[in-house]
């Protein structure tokens, strides 16, 4: 048996990152998405298994002052001063504890940072601890966006909570126009920093001394990101003749019920539409089944098949019943069972392999608008993981049904799912822990995709 684990060198990203540890420091205006873009890209990092926290100033001010008005965040008021420098070295100083006691190998410092002498204090306390910097500025002036960025989430954030929406917009308002007062953007006299300032959502970046591999994957993926309104469909191929024999792998062709299914996508896409046609691409792997299962959707949607979405690998176990398996190789059978994330198969691929190879497909998601993507069940279980945060011991184990349509719609906090049933039967490829079975029901606890 062998488990592919990660060394703490290599961090589980196929790549040598050392003992780097990175503090990102978020730059901004109020409403500019520094938070949005801290959740996501720990969100990313995590699911590469790069151990990756957000260290939110806001909150540690929360604990001084809970809803404060905008006169607080005037730089004459010495009391706000007071509270809100209490609450960015509260953060930096648990920052800095974690990564040394917990090992962290990047910390989002999120918080308004907006001054020079603020991110030299930051710089220097970190250059103290052997921790690299790596300054996020996003700044924007589009008037109607960074409104509509109000009303989306400063209304409700816990500043405001009970309180009236508009007479809360309107103080947010006003605390930016204080922030604007003693705002400095980073400029030529920071050039020693390594930043990047992502301008008007990402229509122009700015990469300033980038030191390292891991500090470039982090701008990358930053750079990647949009806030168009878009959605992405999931779906496994329709049934196999091999999803019927129990057997796993190979490159089968549909089961008749599997044909009814591809039949059935194109109407069950439009519904899913909910009266609003939209442009979109269609994604399959290399193998026949998806290929088949996407064959009747219109003909002006662009497909594109992908190497990196063919199912996980099994190795010398390719072709195989589990009951074959637990026969020929029980300690294989027993070890995948044992940490099935890690596990990988003879010959073969584990789901963390999968999620490496994985990594260039989120990142084009990203870049992308509309996406239907028709694969796998593991494949489906990794990306499934990605946009809904599901940690690596629960997401080899979700049940991804066959014949059934899931949306996913990315919105500024949490991803909105919507399961559009197909109600054409088909064997559950799901398998419990320890079980050999040829067809097996989920549980009544198994976490499903199509709920
Ligand atoms: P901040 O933390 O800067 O106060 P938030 O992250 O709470 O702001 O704001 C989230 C909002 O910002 C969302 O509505 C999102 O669509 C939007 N947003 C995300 N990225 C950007 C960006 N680069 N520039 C401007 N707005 C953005
Ligand atoms: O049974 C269908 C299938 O897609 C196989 O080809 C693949 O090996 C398996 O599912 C992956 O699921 P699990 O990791 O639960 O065995
Ligand atoms: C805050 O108090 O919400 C905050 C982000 O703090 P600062 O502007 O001091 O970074």
């Amino acid at each position: 048996m062998e488990l592919a684990r990660p060394s703490r060198k290599t961090n589980g990203v196929g790549v040598q990152v050392g003992d780097t540890q990175v503090c990102v420091v978020m730059v901004g205006l109020p409403a500019r998405g520094k938070s949005l873009i801290a959740q996501k890209a720990q969100r990313y990092l995590k699911w590469l298994s790069i151990d990756a926290r957000v260290f939110n100033v806001g909150n540690y001010r929360r604990k001084g002052a809970a809803q404060p008005t905008a006169d607080f965040f005037d730089v004459n008021n010495a009391e706000g001063e007071r509270v809100r420098r209490a609450a960015a070295e509260a953060a930096v100083n648990d920052m800095i504890k974690w990564f040394k006691h917990e090992h962290g190998i990047i910390a989002i410092l999120d918080a308004t940072n907006s001054t020079k002498s603020r991110r030299r204090w930051i710089k220097d306390r970190c250059d103290s601890e052997g921790i690299e910097t790596l300054f996020v500025e996003s700044k924007c002036d589009d008037e109607d966006l960074i409104m509509s960025n109000i009303l989306e989430v400063k209304t409700t954030s816990p500043d405001y909570k009970g309180q009236d929406p508009e007479k809360a917009a309107q103080d947010f308002r006003n605390r930016i126009r204080n922030y604007e007062k003693i705002y400095e953007t980073i400029d030529e006299s920071e050039q020693d920093l390594t930043y990047l300032k992502i301008m008007d959502v990402g229509k122009r970046c700015i990469i300033n001394a980038i030191q390292d591999y891991l500090q470039s994957r982090v701008v990358y993926y930053l750079m990647n990101l949009h806030i168009k309104r878009r959605s992405i469909w999931l779906s496994r191929h329709g049934e196999s003749m091999y999803n019927v024999t129990g057997q796993i792998g190979g490159d089968a062709d549909l089961s008749p019920r599997g044909e009814q299914y591809a039949s059935k996508l194109p109407e069950l896409v439009m519904q899913s539409f909910e009266g609003q046609e939209h442009p979109l691409t269609v994604w399959t792997s290399t193998l026949k089944r998806t290929i088949a299962t996407a064959r009747h959707l219109p003909k002006e949607w662009n497909q594109l098949q992908w190497k990196a979405l063919d199912e996980l690998d099994s190795g010398v176990c390719d072709n195989m019943t589990y009951a074959e398996i637990a026969e020929e190789y029980p300690e294989d059978f027993e070890a995948r069972d044992q940490d099935k994330y890690n596990y990988r198969y003879r010959g073969g691929e584990s789901y963390r392999d999968v999620v490496i190879r994985l990594e260039p497909i989120i990142m084009e998601l990203e870049r992308s608008e509309n996406i239907l993507i028709v694969t796998h069940q593991a494949i489906l279980r990794c990306i499934y993981a990605y946009f809904m945060k599901e940690d690596q011991e629960r997401s080899p184990w979700l049940n991804v049904p066959l014949h059934c349509l899931i949306k996913l719609t990315p919105r500024a906090y949490g991803t909105e799912k919507v399961v559009y049933k197909a109600n054409i039967d088909a064997v559950s490829t799901w398998r419990g822990k320890g079980s050999k079975a040829l067809h097996e029901d989920p549980t009544e606890e198994t976490e499903s995709l199509a709920k």
